[in-house]
């Protein structure tokens, strides 16, 4: 019962969820991600799977010292200010924000990340398991063709 309190206690206080897929997917194609910047939403899909398993909470220390926040794991030293390392801040966010289950500030943070020279291959993630492959698995289903 102890241990059950502290878990509601922390799934609270994190305030993050894990989506399932086409959830994330219609999630992602409402706030405009099909096609923006290029790049379809089936992709948007897979480079989210493979960086956080949709988990909006998703936090991971880097070697550097940066840490890579939510279900986008958009980097500390470039784009969110975590208070812990000098940041260039490209978001001007906080990068807790970047962990709240209402998404709109990651969105809208991944948005601008994509705007830069290297675009979608900024994410590791992406290259490793997305970039040449046949990624329409991952809205397969879905019902957004
Ligand atoms: C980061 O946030 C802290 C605390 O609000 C603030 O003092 C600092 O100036 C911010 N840094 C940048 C680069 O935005």
């Amino acid at each position: 019962m102890k241990s059950l309190a502290f878990l509601l206690l922390v799934a609270v206080l994190v305030d993050g969820i894990v989506f399932e897929r086409c959830q994330w997917a219609r999630t992602m194609k409402n706030y405009g991600m099909d096609g923006y910047h290029g790049i379809s939403l089936a992709n948007w899909v897979c480079l989210t799977y493979w960086e956080s398993s949709f988990n909006t909470a998703a936090i991971n220390h880097n070697r550097d010292k940066s840490t890579d926040f939510g279900i986008f794991q958009i980097n500390s030293h470039w784009w969110c200010n975590d208070t812990q390392i000098r940041t260039a801040n490209g978001c001007h966010i906080m990068c807790s924000q970047l962990l709240s289950d209402d998404v709109s500030a990651a969105i809208k943070c991944a948005k601008r990340v994509v705007l830069d020279p290297q675009g979608i291959a900024a994410w590791v993630g992406w290259q490793v398991h997305c970039k040449n492959q046949d990624v329409s698995k991952y809205v397969a289903g879905c019902g957004l063709d």
